[in-house]
């Protein structure tokens, strides 16, 4: 039984207009990735309580969109200060339905609440502007105006920080949300809603469908009340979702598959280009759509490189989120450790050589992290995303090969690279094709930079002051016949 300060915030419900729905004979379990055992159940949602929660969603739309900008941002605001006093809470949660080491669950919630905090503000800063009008007797205002009911479709991997990018930027914006977390991971979502109608946010505005994703996703797409779907998760889902959204010309942001290169030039601080390879391939245990999918070192330092990450590595360990010293935890079910074991036999099998291992456990869905040098561009790991704590390493000879690699996919999410060369950085900067690039950082996430990709990774961006605006409509208010 997980222990909770607040027992109350393990809801096993689903929320539709402030009633929460008890699962019936068709409940879905929640399983712990880290021992197979019952975390709890929820309601298998179907299409009768996903319209249900469109209609409360449309019905409480326009009181909340007629309130003030600083009216909606107080409750935010409050919403905010709840999920960080039951942040313990909240991350014991999510190491349970996800297996995230208990550290990282609880830098999950923080990253999670600075997007609450963040949006309130930026809610506040909403405005439009005043053209310059070509006649004496107008004016032209652009106006800005919540898109309406907004769809939040999210993925197991940030089960919290991805239902926050998401509904703090749409409720800030005057818009209602009905979200639809991932299978894997309902609970972190529904505490969140409790805590945001326990903030004062109105029933109406906020809820939570758990369920299969097939009849929800289709109600959803196929609303014209739903005005908006925000969407992380897979490439090909995503593709799916722009279909289903095409007949009702929804407003799409999608946040998508990614295979980042991480680039190590000669030149590059190596220890700043090891703790940034750390921290981008091994955070999540590797499941991240951010996660370095394939490191490229210049022959000069490969050796050098290869020495100072394997050590790190090796002191990487697989354990259970609660157990004290877990920097890896258990992958989310065993097709992704499938997946792993498939990419790993490949790449031996077309020459690549294991030069380091983590420590840990490699039973039931806990995988060690590995290094795999010699990998080249025929291995199935350098062109699809692995989504597990295996770190490939390419040899490069030159700036141009080391960029045609990294661009050599259909994805542009993210990209990191590490130079001390000035005149590099921008040159490299500039051809990457990404939506994110980092020189020198492994890390990117965070609230004040917009978050997506280019090409097959996405459309539009979460965070910064993007993120609220694809919740907002453009509308031109023409005012003529002025006696001026
Ligand atoms: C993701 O992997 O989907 C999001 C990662 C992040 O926010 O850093």
């Amino acid at each position: 039984m997980l222990e909770l300060n607040d027992p109350s915030l393990l809801k096993q419900a689903a929320l539709v207009n402030g009633e929460w729905l008890a699962p019936g004979a068709d409940a879905i379990q929640v399983i712990n990735p880290a021992d197979g055992s019952v975390v709890g159940k929820v309601p298998a949602c179907g299409a009768s309580e996903t319209s249900a929660a469109i209609a409360a969603a449309k019905a409480a739309w326009p009181e909340w969109r007629a309130r003030t900008a600083h009216e909606r941002a107080v409750l935010v605001e409050r919403w905010h200060a709840l999920v960080i006093e039951n942040l313990a809470d909240l991350a014991r949660i999510m190491t349970a339905e996800q297996g995230k080491p208990l550290a990282e669950a609880e830098g999950e919630i923080r990253y999670a609440a600075s997007f609450i905090k963040w949006f309130a503000e930026e809610g506040r800063r909403v405005g439009g502007r005043n053209v310059a009008s070509p006649e004496r007797d107008r004016r032209i205002l652009v106006m800005v105006e919540p898109v309406g009911v907004a769809a939040a479709i999210t993925p197991w991997n940030f089960p919290a920080a991805m239902i926050t990018r998401k509904c703090a930027p749409a409720l800030a914006a005057g818009c209602p949300v009905v979200i639809k977390p991932s299978e894997f991971t309902p609970f972190c979502a529904l505490a969140l809603a409790e805590l945001a109608l326990r903030a004062g946010i109105p029933a109406g505005l906020i809820h939570v469908l758990t369920g299969m994703p097939h009849e929800i996703g289709e109600t959803i797409t196929s609303s014209p009340d739903v005005r908006k779907v925000s969407f992380t998760g897979s490439t090909r889902v995503g593709s799916l979702l722009m279909r289903q959204c095409a007949d009702t010309i929804k407003r799409l942001s999608l946040e998508l598959g990614g295979n980042a290169p991480l680039i190590v030039f000669e030149d590059a601080d190596l220890d700043i280009a090891v703790k940034s390879a750390m921290a981008s391939k091994f955070r999540n245990a590797g499941q991240t759509c951010v996660c370095a999918n394939r490191i490229f070192v210049h022959a000069a330092v490969e050796q050098e490189f290869l020495a100072r990450l394997g050590a790190q590595v090796s002191a990487l360990n697989a354990a259970p989120g609660f157990a004290p010293g877990s920097t890896i935890g258990p992958l989310i079910n065993q097709a992704a450790v499938d997946k792993v074991a498939a990419h790993l036999a490949d790449a031996l099998d077309k020459g690549g050589r294991v030069v380091a291992e983590g420590q840990g456990r490699e039973d039931g869905q806990f995988v060690r992290p590995v290094i795999v040098a010699g990998a080249t561009s025929k291995m199935r790991l350098a062109s699809e995303e692995t989504f597990g704590p295996l770190a490939p390493v390419f040899r490069f000879e030159s700036e141009d090969e080391a960029i045609a690699m990294a661009n050599d996919t259909p994805f542009g999410l993210a990209s990191y690279f590490y130079t001390r060369d000035l005149a590099r950085a921008f040159r490299v900067a500039e051809r990457l094709e990404a939506g994110m690039v980092a020189l020198n950082t492994g890390s990117m996430a965070m609230e004040m930079a917009p978050f997506g990709g280019i090409k097959q990774s996405g459309l539009g961006r979460e965070g910064g002051t993007q993120g609220i605006e694809e919740y907002l409509e453009t509308k031109a208010f023409h005012i003529g016949g002025l006696e001026l």
